[in-house]
């Protein structure tokens, strides 16, 4: 019932306070109010001696699951819950966490006496995810209740936790099936104890501050919620309770408002709004039990592993002997990988790759009749195409059938193929089982029912699937082209790989692209450029430092020793036989070299993804501009914190945009251009947000 979402009951001696705010119990505004009617009402029942003890639960499967996002982007609405919290302080309280309590709803059971929670609840204060920190005492509370090593590590990760952990961390009380009868029953000795902010402040730990910053200057590198989370913690032991609760209070104020919480607001609704596009969400996703996995390498036992893992039996097909035992040891790795770091045992494992895997070679082996089969062979358009003359002669005409390729051309792969709506492209992204994005290729035939069952499939994997329409890359391979391209011309006018890497590390980049590329090797980027001909491909302007990496200097990357830079294990070092090259390149090409600071070359990098982000739109091959946004994040190593290029975009206000690739467009004609999907949201004075 919204529109009266916290109700109270009499349960004998007791006020049960259910919050009953569908689907999640968010604390929205009205929540907040219902929660101080109710505080209210049991201050008048204790006084008159009615009820002893006060109960507060969350009906459905959820205790509370945090702020009501649609209040995000709204001026803070009163009550707050700050103030709400001080009105259960000194009451007994017992809350009994039915399900997840985070964030607000963890705020709420810290206010209480006492914690009971059942064993499925998860409960943590993720609220640097979204660029904030906990904004109604969380970081004052938790460490007064748990010691300010483990509450600064919680709240500086936003790591949440079950139930077992929280019991042994000593955040709740008890652990219990029935948690509103633990509530109800609960010993009273535990509701006579002093409140949480009536107890003494905790100890300074100055290891674990330094240890929690060290970790989130690393794993949350360039966020600034992390690290004011770990100052607000730290004062937690310094400073009276009343001044931490408002400089966190102010402290909250001021991120909310910020850039980075703007770009992880978007991000988090981006990734809600994924998944299946409404005209598709009626259509029943076919079910699918057995899979045919073509190709065993690299990406072909990953997938296999993964379709294992969501109960699927797999059958994978190699070329010959050989290859199967080298698919086997490759399954078998990621198996023993999964073992290592406890996600299952080795006995699970071994039965899984016996009774859940099979493997075949052979030109003529006869195809068993799988629900799903998906193709990943080596990247060539005639050895794709044979394998799916075979695909479509051995397997049903129901099967679905699907090709991991990177940039060929699905609709040219599949010609052959009868039955062509059951066809489409899923790429996955390496390593197959733990990247989240999955690219839903939509071929010419592909049906709305295949689509439907591709993003089923994608569900129950976790992934985080975008629909993208046929082109060379696709969506995320695409801007990474243009990308590329772009940093490629900034070698050429003056930048070196090096400068190019630290500036967009700097700007959040998980790696600079030359790090990348030495990573999954020069040669392939190169002959994906054979392939295409782009050399002598008009209207474009071709720079030819990567060809002569890998013609010149016979530098593939890692592999081979070097790269764009030296490697003395992983560490890297510019390497002066580059900058050689590179500098010669530009001499023969008749440019002199210039410059570039940090920020220009991150601005043009940007300015390249912005560019094709929305020609990708204005052809249709996204259906949004945050779909865009989630493959750059998911898939590329794009921070987070900036939301993505196409939220970028935005922020950035699009005049200036245009503004930026006009000047580019007139110095470097072939490289730049204003698309016409900018020029027209300018002239309109829409933002890129309205097409989501
Ligand atoms: P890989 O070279 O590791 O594996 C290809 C496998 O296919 C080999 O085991 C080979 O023996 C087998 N194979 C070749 N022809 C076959 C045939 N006719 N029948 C059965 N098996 C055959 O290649 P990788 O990296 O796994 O790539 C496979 C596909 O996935 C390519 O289309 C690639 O573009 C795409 N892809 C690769 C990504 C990556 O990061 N490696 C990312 C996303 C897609």
């Amino acid at each position: 019932m919204t529109d009266q979402p916290v109700r109270t009951e009499r349960r004998g001696d007791a006020l049960l306070v259910t919050i009953d705010n569908p689907p999640v119990n968010v604390v929205s505004q009205a929540v907040r109010a219902g929660l101080l009617a109710a505080a209210a009402e049991a201050r008048a029942g204790l006084v008159s001696g009615a009820i002893r003890r006060v109960v507060l639960t969350g009906a459905g499967r959820a205790f509370v699951a945090g702020a009501d996002a649609r209040e995000f982007d709204l001026p803070p609405m009163e009550p707050h819950l700050p103030d709400v919290l001080l009105q259960l302080m000194d009451l007994p309280v017992v809350a009994a966490i039915n399900g997840v309590a985070l964030g607000g709803g963890l705020e709420i059971a810290l206010a209480c006496r006492a914690r009971v929670a059942h064993p499925s609840a998860q409960l943590g204060l993720p609220e640097v995810t979204l660029g904030v920190v906990p904004g109604a005492g969380g970081t004052q509370r938790l460490p007064r209740l748990v010691g300010l090593a483990a509450a600064v590590s919680l709240i500086s990760e936003g790591r949440l936790v079950r139930a077992a952990e929280a019991l042994s961390l000593g955040i709740v009380d008890g652990v219990e099936d029935d948690v509103v009868a633990a509530a109800l029953a609960l010993d009273p000795a535990l509701l006579a104890r002093p409140a949480v902010d009536a107890s003494p402040a905790p100890a300074a730990d100055a290891d674990a501050v330094s240890r929690a910053r060290a970790q989130a200057a690393s794993r949350m590198r360039g966020q600034i919620a992390p690290q004011r989370a770990i100052d607000l913690v730290e004062a937690a032991a310094a400073v009276p309770l009343a001044d931490g609760l408002a400089r966190e209070r102010q402290t909250f104020l001021d991120l909310r408002k910020g850039e980075q919480a703007a770009a992880l607001r978007h991000v988090f609704f981006a990734e809600r709004g994924a998944g299946a596009p409404k005209d598709l969400a009626a259509l029943t996703p076919a079910a699918l039990k057995t899979a045919l996995v073509v190709g065993g390498g690299t990406m072909g036992a990953a997938i296999a592993y993964a379709l294992s893992g969501i109960g699927l039996h797999v059958t994978v097909l190699e070329n010959d002997e050989a290859a199967v035992g080298r698919a086997r040891t490759n399954v078998a790795a990621l198996f023993a990988d999964a073992v290592k770091r406890g996600k299952t045992d080795a006995d699970s494992a071994q039965r899984k790759q016996a009774e859940g895997f099979a493997f075949l070679h052979g030109p003529d082996t006869p195809l068993p009749p799988v629900d799903l089969a998906i193709e990943a062979v080596f990247e060539d358009l005639a050895v794709k195409r044979a394998v799916f003359a075979r695909l479509g002669a051995g397997l049903p005409a129901t099967t679905l059938i699907a090709t991991n390729t990177s940039y060929l051309d699905v609709d040219a792969i599949a010609e052959t193929l009868p039955e062509p709506s059951r066809f489409l492209g899923l790429h996955f992204f390496a390593p197959a089982h733990v990247m989240k994005l999955l690219e839903v290729i939509r071929a010419r035939r592909t049906s709305s029912h295949t689509l439907a069952s591709a993003f089923g499939l994608a569900r129950k994997l976790g992934k985080i699937a975008v629909e993208a329409g046929v082109c060379d890359g696709f969506i995320g391979n695409r801007i990474l082209t243009r990308y590329r391209q772009t940093t490629d011309i900034l070698l050429l006018e003056g930048a070196t790989p090096a400068a190019v890497d630290t500036a967009l590390e700097q700007f959040g980049m998980a790696m600079g692209p030359y790090a990348v590329q030495d990573l999954s090797g020069l040669d392939i980027a190169y002959a994906n450029r054979k392939r295409k001909n782009l050399k002598d491909k008009p209207g474009i302007r071709y720079i030819a430092i990567a060809d002569r990496m890998v013609e010149d200097l016979k530098r593939l990357g890692r592999k081979s020793g070097a790269g764009w830079y030296d490697y003395e294990g992983t560490a890297r070092r510019p390497s002066a036989d580059v900058v050689a090259l590179v500098e010669r390149t530009s001499a023969d090409a008749g440019v002199t070299r210039r410059v570039f600071e940090a920020e220009e070359i991150a601005r043009r990098a940007m300015l390249a993804m912005m560019a094709e982000g929305f020609d990708i739109l204005a052809e249709g091959i996204a259906r949004k501009p945050s779909d865009i946004d989630l493959v750059m994040v998911h898939g590329y190593g794009f921070p987070r914190w900036r939301g993505g290029p196409m939220h970028l975009a935005d922020r950035w206000g699009l005049a200036a945009v245009r503004d930026d690739l006009a000047r580019l467009a007139k110095e470097d004609p072939l490289s730049w251009r204003v698309p016409a999907l900018l020029d027209e949201l300018v002239k309109s004075g829409a933002k890129l947000a309205s097409l989501n």
